[in-house]
C-alpha cells in the first residue's frame, strides 16, 4: 500500500464522527455515575470539600501552584467583587532546562522536592506579617479535609520518591518549617482543574465544568447533589477507542496501563504519539521524546521547525502537518466528547446555560484547538450548542488556590 492510501487510514482511525463522540460521551457518563456510587470506574471521581464561590470571598492570599512543569508562586488580593489583583508572581521549571538540577526524578526524594517549593514560597513572601496559603497540586489525590490531600499516584511522568500515599500539604508546612517560615499556613489544597473552575465561577454564575488541557488533561464540575465540586481525574478514562501507537505509547510509559484519555490528548504526549506515526510513515530517525508539543503547534502554524524534523522533503513535511494535524484534532474531539458526557449528567436537555472554563498550553496556544473542540460540541448539540461557553480561564488554577484559601477562613487548619 502506498503511503497515501496509508494515510488515508490513518484519517478514518484517527477522524471521530459525530456518532463516535455521542458514544464516547454516553460511556463517560455511565463511568462518572459509577465511580460516584463506588462501583469499579475509570474515573476517581474525587470530592474536592470545595463548593462554587460566592465571589465575595476576599483577603490577600499566597498560592502555590504545583502543576509537574514548572512551579508558581502568587500573591493575591481578592476583590470580593469578582475580581482579583495579582501582587507578586515568580516562576520556575521543576527540571532546570540547563540540566542543574531535576526534582522530578526517581532520585529526588520529598524533602528535596519540598524545600525547593519552601524556597520559591521565602522569596515571593515580606519579612513580616502571617500568610494563609492556598495549593493547587495537579495530582490524583485523596482528600479528607479541604487542607488535606493524600497523593494517590503521580501521573505526567513525575518520579519523585516518597510523595506517593502521603499528605501533601504536611510535607510542604514541614518544609516551611525547616525554611523558617511558620508564618506561612497552607490551609487549602486543590487540583488545578477545581482551581481552573473556582476563577471562572468567581465571577460568572453559569460556570460549573473546570477542565485543563496542558501537560496533562483532567476535568472536574459541579455535581449538583451533593453541591461540591468533584475532580473526576478523567485523564484515566478508559472506554476509548486505541491505535497501535496508542498501545505503544502507553508500553513504553512510566506507569503502562493508567491515564488512557491523558495519553491520547495531552500536550505530554502529542508529540511522542506523531513521532510514533512519523517513523511508521517517513524515512525518519527520531528518538523517543524528541517531539514536543510546542514543535507540533510549530507544525501545523507553519513555522520552521528545528532538529531532524527540519531536514524533510516538502512532500514529506506536508505529511507530517497531516500527521499532527489528525492526532491533536482527535485530542480536541475526545476532550470535547468528554464535555458532552458531563453536560448529559447535569443538565440532560441543556436547559440552563453552562460556562466551561479551559486553562492550559494546548488549549491556549495549539493553533486551531480551541476552535475544533467548540466545533465539536455544535456537531453534537447543534443548535443547543448555543447554551454552552467554553472560555479560556487564564492562570485559573492559581487564581483558584487564593479563593480556596479564603473559602478555608482563617481557622482552617
Ligand atoms: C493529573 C490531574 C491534573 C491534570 C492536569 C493529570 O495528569 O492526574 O490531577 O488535573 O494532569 O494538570
Amino acid at each position: 500500500m502506498g503511503n497515501s492510501a496509508r494515510l488515508q487510514q490513518l484519517k478514518v482511525v484517527f477522524s471521530l464522527a459525530p456518532a463516535q463522540l455521542q458514544q464516547i460521551a454516553d460511556r463517560f457518563q455511565a463511568d462518572m455515575s459509577a465511580g460516584l456510587a463506588g462501583e469499579p470506574s475509570s474515573l476517581k471521581m474525587l470530592p474536592s470539600y470545595l463548593a462554587k464561590p460566592t465571589g465575595n470571598e476576599q483577603g490577600h492570599f499566597l498560592a502555590l501552584d504545583f502543576g509537574g512543569t514548572n512551579v508558581r508562586v502568587q500573591l493575591i488580593d481578592l476583590s470580593g467583587d469578582g475580581q482579583w489583583v495579582v501582587r507578586r508572581k515568580i516562576a520556575a521549571p521543576l527540571a532546570d532546562p540547563a540540566g542543574l538540577y531535576d526534582y522530578t526524578t526517581a532520585a529526588t526524594v520529598a524533602s528535596g522536592l519540598f524545600d525547593f517549593l519552601a524556597g520559591q514560597i521565602a522569596a515571593v513572601v515580606d519579612d513580616h506579617g502571617d500568610y494563609r496559603l492556598g495549593h493547587t497540586f495537579s495530582f490524583p489525590c485523596r482528600q479528607h479535609g479541604l487542607n488535606q490531600a493524600v497523593l494517590l499516584h503521580w501521573t505526567k511522568e513525575i518520579k519523585t520518591t516518597g510523595v506517593e500515599g502521603q499528605e501533601i500539604n504536611a510535607l510542604l508546612a514541614a518544609a516551611l518549617l525547616r525554611r523558617g517560615l511558620s508564618r506561612v499556613k497552607p490551609c487549602a489544597i486543590l487540583n488545578d482543574t477545581v482551581g481552573t473552575l473556582l476563577t471562572a465561577a468567581y465571577g460568572d454564575l453559569s460556570a460549573d465544568i473546570g477542565s485543563i488541557c496542558g501537560t496533562g488533561h483532567n476535568t472536574c464540575y459541579f455535581e449538583p447533589t451533593l453541591k461540591i465540586v468533584i475532580n473526576m481525574e478523567s485523564g484515566n478514562f478508559a472506554a476509548l477507542p486505541v491505535t497501535k501507537y496508542d498501545q505503544q505509547l502507553d508500553a513504553d510509559s512510566e506507569k503502562p496501563g493508567t491515564q488512557q484519555l491523558e495519553k491520547m490528548v495531552a500536550g505530554r504526549y502529542l508529540g511522542e504519539l506523531v513521532r510514533l506515526i512519523a517513523v511508521d510513515y517517513l524515512p525518519l530517525t527520531l528518538p523517543p521524546g524528541s517531539v514536543s508539543a510546542e514543535d507540533l503547534a510549530a507544525i501545523i502554524g507553519d513555522i520552521p521547525v528545528k532538529g531532524p524534523l527540519a531536514r524533510l522533503t516538502a512532500a514529506e513535511s506536508e505529511m507530517l502537518q497531516e500527521i499532527a494535524g489528525l492526532v491533536t484534532a482527535r485530542s480536541a474531539r475526545l476532550v470535547a466528547a468528554t464535555f458532552l458526557g458531563v453536560l448529559s449528567r447535569i443538565d440532560p436537555v441543556l436547559e440552563s446555560p453552562h460556562t466551561i472554563a479551559v486553562d492550559g498550553s494546548l488549549y491556549e496556544k495549539m493553533p486551531g484547538y480551541a476552535g475544533m473542540l467548540a466545533a465539536a460540541l455544535v456537531e453534537v448539540l447543534g443548535d443547543k450548542a448555543a447554551k454552552v461557553t467554553i472560555k479560556l480561564s487564564k492562570d485559573g488554577s492559581g487564581i483558584g488556590a487564593a479563593i480556596a484559601a479564603a473559602v478555608a477562613g482563617p481557622t482552617a487548619g
